[in-house]
């Protein structure tokens, strides 16, 4: 159900080229932005049809730019594979689909079956690409009720969908018994009748190389809309005798286009849905579906709960039993097993994740930053921050403190308010606290600095030099009583 890479429907031996039209403006989402950039579920709309069209194992993925043609082409980044190449050709100006297509036309060769997708279709899946493929290909097997002629002879195959309100989408206008399909017919260019038509063209087909490359070069703009219609080319499929083919889709989120914001939202809401519950089917417990966002990878073990309104970012591993309160937002996280994550905590990995050990507790409002490596049974509680730092087995912060380029050993108790003045001001200093050392609350430890271990720090102490291990450390200003006191008193 997911949009995975999975390869099962995969056409094995067809030498496919895939084109993906990425050239566009997307007037309508009022963007800066190139549409195919926008993100859905945390990836770019075209990386979407990428990976899925990786999942295929082309032989190239030819993406067509020309509308912010320099930031589409840099986010192809390194798509290299091995068996696939990535490259980008320019539409400039553009002048249709059809257009858009001819782009690729000097790097696909007379073999093999072309997959034409669209950048702002972005939750297609792999096994559907297949179910196209197998019949655009020499090689592909007609199922069921289709022409004996595809067997010999690979069909234009196109993928369609029937929509209650199908304006501004090209119809798919058959022979009258319904069978044959004859054209394509766009919205602009339609007749009343043919408006009438709810099966729609989705921008997706697939066809042997050789038949679309005659078609692309007899394209015309004589249209409504003065452009090169791709569509076009089952005109020139069906006058030339060569077998058409519809598949038709009854999943539309599969087929849907982004062209609005209101549609990305609603496409991204889609997705999440399938999300929440595919990790159901895998037994994690959400306590309400509709209220989780996915945008990266969230891997759980067994017996995972998940509270309302979580947000979980790049990569995030739950191990078993892990209980995530409300209103979260975790990125690149593994949390061990048996872990608890409270309410309105926001954890945040780099490239390295941050590591939240067996059976430690974190939050309510606590905040975890890149390089925080927490061990088992640790506790982190309301409003620390943790950066760069280590915490061994047993360690504690509880309250209101700042550990920061910190090494923190065993069962160390740090106390409430306390910080590490971890820079000066050019350079950061690591804090080192050994184990079994008590910090009371309120201390400043200035960086760099080592609290040898089983030491105490009393209360209300900033220390700038190391102590030694067991010992008690001291540093405030001595307090000074007067009694018998009296205090000003108005005029
Ligand atoms: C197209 C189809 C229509 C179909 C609909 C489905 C044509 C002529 N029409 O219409 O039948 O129902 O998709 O969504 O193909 N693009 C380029 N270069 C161009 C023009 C477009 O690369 O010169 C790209 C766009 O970036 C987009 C895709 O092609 O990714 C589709 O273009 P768009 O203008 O959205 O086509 P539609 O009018 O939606
Ligand atoms: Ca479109």
């Amino acid at each position: 159900m997911l949009n995975s890479a999975g390869s099962s429907g995969f056409a094995p031996g067809v030498e496919l080229h895939v084109v993906v039209m990425a050239a566009g403006k997307g007037t309508r989402m009022k963007s800066a932005v190139p549409k195919v950039l926008h993100r859905l579920a945390g990836r770019a709309l075209l990386d979407h049809v990428l990976d899925t069209a990786a999942g295929l194992k082309p032989l190239q993925c030819i993406v067509v730019t020309g509308h912010g043609a320099a930031e589409v082409e840099a986010s192809l980044g390194a798509r290299e594979d091995g068996r696939t190449t990535t490259r980008a050709v320019r539409q400039e100006p553009q002048l249709g689909t059809g257009h858009a297509v001819q782009q690729a036309l000097p790097h696909l060769p007379d073999d093999g079956v072309v997959l034409v997708l669209s950048g702002d279709v972005p939750l297609i899946e792999a096994d559907t690409l297949a179910s196209l493929i197998a019949p655009a290909s020499r090689l592909g097997r007609a199922s069921a009720g289709e022409a004996d002629a595809v067997q010999s002879e690979g069909a234009l195959v196109l993928l369609t969908m029937d929509l209650p309100n199908p304006a501004g989408y090209g119809r798919i206008v058959r022979s009258s018994d319904g069978q044959q399909v004859q054209a394509i017919i766009e919205h602009k260019d339609a007749t009343e009748a043919q408006r009438a038509i709810t099966e729609v063209y989705s921008g997706i087909l697939a066809a042997p190389s050789a038949a679309l490359k005659t078609w692309l070069a007899a394209l015309t703009n004589d249209n409504a809309q003065g452009e090169y219609y791709l569509t076009d080319v089952v005109r020139l499929a069906v006058a030339s005798g060569h077998p058409v083919l519809a598949h038709r889709l009854a999943d539309v989120v599969q087929v849907a286009g982004v062209n609005t914001p209101a549609q990305l939202a609603e496409l991204e809401r889609a997705w999440q849905q399938r999300h929440a519950q595919s990790l159901m089917a895998q037994g994690v417990r959400l306590a309400d579906p509709a209220r989780l966002d996915v945008r990266g990878t969230l891997r759980c073990g067994q017996d995972v709960e998940i509270d309302v309104n979580c947000v979980f970012e790049g990569d995030v591993v739950l191990g078993d039993g892990v209980r995530v309160g409300a209103h979260c937002v975790l990125k690149n996280v593994h949390v061990a097993a048996g872990a608890a994550i409270h309410p309105f905590t926001h954890i945040e990995g780099g490239s390295a994740p941050v590591q939240v050990g067996a059976g430690a507790t974190v939050g309510p409002f606590a905040r975890l930053r890149p390089g925080t490596v927490l061990g088992a049974q640790v506790h982190i509680g309301n409003f620390v921050e943790v950066k760069n730092s280590t915490l061994a087995a047993g360690a504690k912060a509880n309250h209101l403190a700042y550990l920061g380029d910190a090494t923190v050993g065993e069962r160390v108790n740090y106390g409430a308010g306390s910080i590490t003045a971890n820079y000066d001001g050019a350079n950061k200093h690591r804090t080192v606290i050994e184990d079994d050392v008590h910090v009371g609350s309120n201390c400043v430890l200035v960086a760099p600095i080592t609290v040898g271990a089983g030491g105490t720090v009393g209360a209300g102490s900033t220390l700038t030099k190391s102590t030694a291990p067991g010992a008690l450390t001291v540093a405030r200003g001595k307090a000074m009583s007067v009694t018998g006191y009296k205090r000003p008193s108005k005029a």
